[in-house]
This record gives C-alpha cells, sequence and structure tokens, in this order.
C-alpha cells in the first residue's frame, strides 16, 4: 500500500498566532498522534521566506527559533514528526530548477495566490523572479518527500493545484516516481479564516491585531476585551447580530461544549448561546469572559511547553539539525529516482556499459 505522509511548513516571519493554531497547528498535532500516517514533516519555510524578504535576512533567522518554539509548544513532538528547515535541503533547489520547465510563465501568472501576494506587496512590475516562482517550489517541497496530505489554509489551495499538475507532466514525461498530494483544510469555516481582533480578515503583525501563542494571560484578556463585536450592539437588551461578530468566531473555532459546563454553565452549548445574543438580553462583557476562559484554557499548557524549551535553546537546534539530517536523506533518495527518470544518471555502470556497447 502507499505511504501515507505529510508535509506542511510556515514561513518564518514571526512567531505564530492563534490564527496559525485553528487554521493548521491543532490539525498537525491531531495528525501527528493519530497514528494513520507513516511520516509527518514539518518545515520551517526560510528560503521561502527569503523570496519577499531580500533586504531582511536577520528577520528570517531570527525567526527561526520561534517558530519551532510555537511547533513544540503546540505539541509537535519531534520522537513522532520531523521538524527540519528548507534551505538546508539543498536537493529541494535541484528539484525546483527541473520543475521549470514543465510550467509555463502565464500558468504562473493565473495562480491566483501569486496575483494576491504581488498586490498586498506592491511588486507590480518588480516582482523578483524567486518570488514570482515560489508555487514550483512550493511543488518541489511537497513532492521530494513524496507528501499524500498537505494540511495547509484554503489560501494555499492553488499552490496545491499547481503542485499536482507539475507531478502529472513529470510523472507523463518521464516515469511515475512523483506522488500528486490531496490537500487536506480545517473543517470548520471559523478555522479557515480566523479574523484579528478587530474584525478585519487576515491576522498580520503590522496591523497589530494578533493574539499570539506566547502572549501571556493578561495580553490575551486585554485583547479579547477590545475586540470587535456588534456596532449595533449597544444595550444589554438589544438584540445582537452573529455575522462579522468577532469573538463569536473565535467561540465557533475555540469552543468545545465541555468549557460551558466548566465556565457558563446557563447554557447547554454554544447555539443556546448564540441564540440568547440574537434575541438580546445577552451582554458582549459576559460572552468576551466566557472566550477568555476558553482562550486561557487552551493557551496555558502551549504558553507553559514552550517556557520549558525556552530554557534549553541548543535541544531546538539539535531538534532542527537532527530533522534536517531526516528530512535530506528522504529528499536523496527521491532525488535519484528523479535523476534516473529524467535519464541523468550517467556515472550508473549500466548506463556506461551500453554506451561503452554502442562504440563497439
Ligand atoms: N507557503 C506556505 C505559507 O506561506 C509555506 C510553505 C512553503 C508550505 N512550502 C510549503 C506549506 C509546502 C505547505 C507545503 O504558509
Amino acid at each position: 500500500m502507499m505511504k501515507k505522509v505529510i508535509l506542511t511548513g510556515d514561513r518564518p516571519t514571526g512567531k505564530l498566532h492563534v490564527g496559525h493554531y485553528v487554521g493548521s497547528l491543532r490539525e498537525r498535532v491531531r495528525l501527528q498522534n493519530s497514528g494513520a500516517y507513516d511520516s509527518v514533516n514539518i518545515m520551517i519555510a526560510d528560503a521561502q521566506a527569503l523570496t519577499d524578504n531580500i533586504d531582511q535576512p536577520e528577520k528570517v533567522r531570527e525567526n527561526i527559533a520561534e517558530v519551532a518554539l510555537d511547533y513544540l509548544a503546540c505539541g509537535l513532538d519531534p520522537q513522532k514528526s520531523t521538524l527540519f528547515i528548507q534551505s538546508q535541503i539543498p536537493e529541494l533547489c535541484e528539484l525546483s530548477f527541473y520543475f521549470m520547465d514543465l510550467v509555463t510563465v502565464s500558468r504562473l501568472q493565473r495562480n491566483p495566490t501569486v496575483k494576491a501576494e504581488i498586490q498586498m506587496r506592491n511588486f507590480e512590475a518588480s516582482i523578483p523572479v524567486g518570488f514570482f516562482t515560489y508555487p514550483i517550489s512550493q511543488a518541489a517541497d511537497i513532492t521530494i518527500f513524496k507528501a499524500t496530505t498537505v494540511p495547509v489554509g484554503e489560501d494555499q489551495m492553488p499552490m496545491l493545484e499547481q503542485a499536482k499538475e507539475i507531478v502529472r507532466r513529470f510523472n507523463a514525461a518521464y516515469s511515475p516516481v512523483l506522488v500528486e498530494p490531496e490537500i487536506l483544510l480545517p473543517q470548520n469555516e471559523a478555522c479557515l479564516r480566523l479574523p484579528g481582533i478587530d474584525g478585519k480578515a487576515k491576522m498580520s503583525k503590522s496591523l497589530g491585531n494578533c493574539i499570539y501563542l506566547s502572549d501571556e494571560p493578561d495580553a490575551i484578556r486585554a485583547k479579547i476585551m477590545e475586540m470587535y463585536t456588534d456596532p449595533t450592539h449597544l444595550q444589554v437588551k438589544d438584540p445582537g447580530h452573529l455575522e462579522g461578530n468577532t469573538v463569536f468566531t473565535y467561540l465557533d473555532a475555540f469552543c468545545q461544549e465541555e468549557h460551558f459546563s466548566r465556565y457558563l454553565p446557563d447554557y447547554a452549548n454554544l447555539d443556546e448561546l448564540k441564540a440568547h445574543y440574537i434575541r438580546g438580553g445577552l451582554g458582549d462583557v459576559k460572552v468576551k469572559k466566557f472566550l477568555n476562559s476558553v482562550l486561557q484554557e487552551t493557551l496555558e499548557p502551549i504558553r507553559l511547553r514552550r517556557r520549558e524549551y525556552e530554557k534549553d535553546i541548543p535541544e531546538v537546534f539539535r531538534i532542527l539539525k537532527s530533522g534536517s539530517e531526516a528530512a535530506r536523506e528522504i529528499a536523496c533518495g527521491t532525488m535519484d529516482e528523479v535523476r534516473r527518470a529524467m535519464r541523468l544518471n550517467y556515472f550508473d555502470e549500466d548506463f556506461i556499459h551500453s554506451q561503452a556497447d554502442k562504440y563497439l
């Protein structure tokens, strides 16, 4: 049977926040512990981060440990998962180079993620070639591990489509050594796109609207109290609205039924709480206090585990180093197959003999 392999990762451009947690990290830990996968590979995509941080190599460098700490804090376990750094696998460059022959410029120009990011970063005409082609390099990340499953947010959907196309073209042109990956999206809507505390669609450091996994309890509480709710819900008795109400979006993403019996026993579940809010008579502060209890309970073990690893940073780098070595071994194995498929294995005995025979 075909092996089930997970590959996913993050650009190290900052600490990870609760959007990363519900969008991907929580799922990765669940998958890691499910026992359903033969291998789980989690990559810190430093080379990809450099494609749009050309002048900030220090920023990328300083965030390697931050992201690794967030991974370990969330429960990614180096005994069960391979945690590694993209740039330490030079075979990825080699595979990307060959993949470039399988993709057209117009196909890359149509990639919606690239389009959106070009706009967001004001690249327009001055886009670096490496940034423009990062879907190709991302396809190499995925396929060099023969990943079957890629747990990411929905913004990465076009990347997966591109990777599948490349696999199909490669396998048809050479021989079927690569595996078509499947995307694995978070199950619920709120987790797909968790808004910032200001209700804006995306959590981002520059907007100052993130709750970080490493935030202290007071900071978490203060951010929840600031959170955007329903601007028409002025008095407790007023009927409230759920659409665009960040507090309820967060409850959709984080809250479980058992949280009600612990922190808000007047309600059996989230549906009852929502119904009361819509009816009127339920104040924002009460809902925010409940969300605070839920988030504090969720984030405390993560923060405490992070603090433990922070005391032993050399160990964190040892984990990344041995993970990178293990990942490289897999990558080298695939590249041997790729070179053979592409007829680049000139120094194999059979090939040399066949060449010799030709001149007899
Ligand atoms: N592009 C992803 C992000 O910005 C990071 C990434 C790089 C990735 N290579 C990958 C994710 C391969 C999944 C698979 O978050």
